[in-house]
């Protein structure tokens, strides 16, 4: 029986066709009720109960190689049925859709580039990191609830190994080795214990900026930031900074830029106010230079950070910060144009 399988598996290969009636032919021939493979079917069950196995591998390989036969001749004679004047082969092909870059890079790179314009480097460090760089070194007092379970990620129990809840910590290991002029921003990936919801995610991105040197003040601090403002938002954006309080600089403020939708009216975006708040920033805390070796009496510096995905939300209108890690490429695709 193996032999006669063989035997006809040869046919079944050399075998060709030119029209469809003749692959329908063999199509019966073959696969028909009373075709060959249903006559090795029926002989199957003669098979001595040792050989089953391989004959019937032999008949289903057989019966799939029939299947492709014909698959392959029909494809072939169809192309020739289609080879006629109404095919037209100078129509262009269906459009490529280029691909876009993610709101998050695009806005990254803005800013990026607006503070190179300064001559500010670009700096980077680890996502995974330990008390000092993240709060101590900061300082942060040990009681802060910025490093209490419900904000920071903690790893492996050990509170002193944590996912960074800011890129200042970047800046701590800038200081560290280096002495001023420091001028520098560090854009990266932060993580908090959030719910996520439309205003909040556990894992968004921020760009932070350190300048620090003799003389420089709160005044060169505003200028940098109004500046930052007018490339990103446009010359019509005014700042305002309101006092606020972060553990490691002193003064410090928050910045809000004037509402685009509404141009300061008054807008349910900008609730109201006719503001919307953008970045938190202030003169470098001097524990904090001491801290990192850096002589305060000396030195003064001021430091700024902000959310990408904030600024990309008022840069784009997105009312859902969830779109940004979704995906969607609808969402995706409205930013082809962007850059
Ligand atoms: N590190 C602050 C934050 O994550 C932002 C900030 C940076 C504020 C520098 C002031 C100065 O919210």
């Amino acid at each position: 029986m193996l032999q006669n399988i063989e035997k006809i598996r040869l046919d079944v290969s050399q075998f060709s066709a030119d029209t469809k009636e003749e692959v329908e032919q063999f199509r019966i021939k073959y696969l028909g009720k009373k075709g060959i493979l249903n006559e090795l079917f029926r002989q199957f069950k003669a098979v001595p109960a040792g050989q089953k196995r391989e004959t019937g591998q032999q008949i289903n390989q057989l019966k799939l190689l029939i299947n492709e036969k014909i698959e392959s001749l029909l494809s072939t004679i169809g192309d020739e049925a289609t080879d006629d004047a109404s095919l037209d082969l100078s129509l262009p092909g269906p459009p490529l859709e280029p691909g876009a870059r993610h709101p998050i890079s695009i806005v990254r790179n803005e800013i990026i580039e607006i503070f190179g314009r300064l001559g500010y480097t670009i700096s980077e460090g680890p996502e995974i990191e330990d008390d000092w760089h993240v709060f101590s070194s900061l300082n942060f007092p040990p009681e802060h609830p910025a490093r209490d379970m419900q904000d920071t990620f903690f790893i492996e129990k050990d509170p002193d190994i944590l996912l960074r809840t800011h890129t200042s910590s970047v800046q701590v290991r800038v200081m560290e080795k280096e002495q001023p002029p420091i001028r520098t921003i560090s854009p990266g990936r932060v993580f908090r214990n959030e719910a996520i919801s439309a205003r909040a995610h556990c894992i968004f991105h921020q760009v932070e900026g350190l300048y620090i040197d003799e003389n420089v003040s709160f005044a060169d601090l505003k200028q940098t930031l109004l500046f930052f403002a007018h490339e990103m938002f446009g010359n019509g954006v005014e700042i305002r900074l309101r006092p606020s309080y972060f553990p490691f600089t002193e003064p410090s403020a928050e910045m809000d830029i004037s509402c685009q939708i509404c141009g300061g009216k008054g807008c349910n975006v900008c609730k109201y106010t006719g503001w919307l708040e953008i970045l938190g920033c202030g003169m470098v805390d001097p524990n904090v230079l001491e801290f990192n070796h850096i002589d305060s009496t000396r030195y003064t510096g001021f430091a700024f950070g902000m959310g990408i995905e904030r600024v990309a939300m008022l840069k784009y209108q997105v009312r859902d910060l969830r779109l940004y890690f979704e995906n969607d490429i609808r969402f995706l695709e409205q930013f082809r144009s962007a850059y």
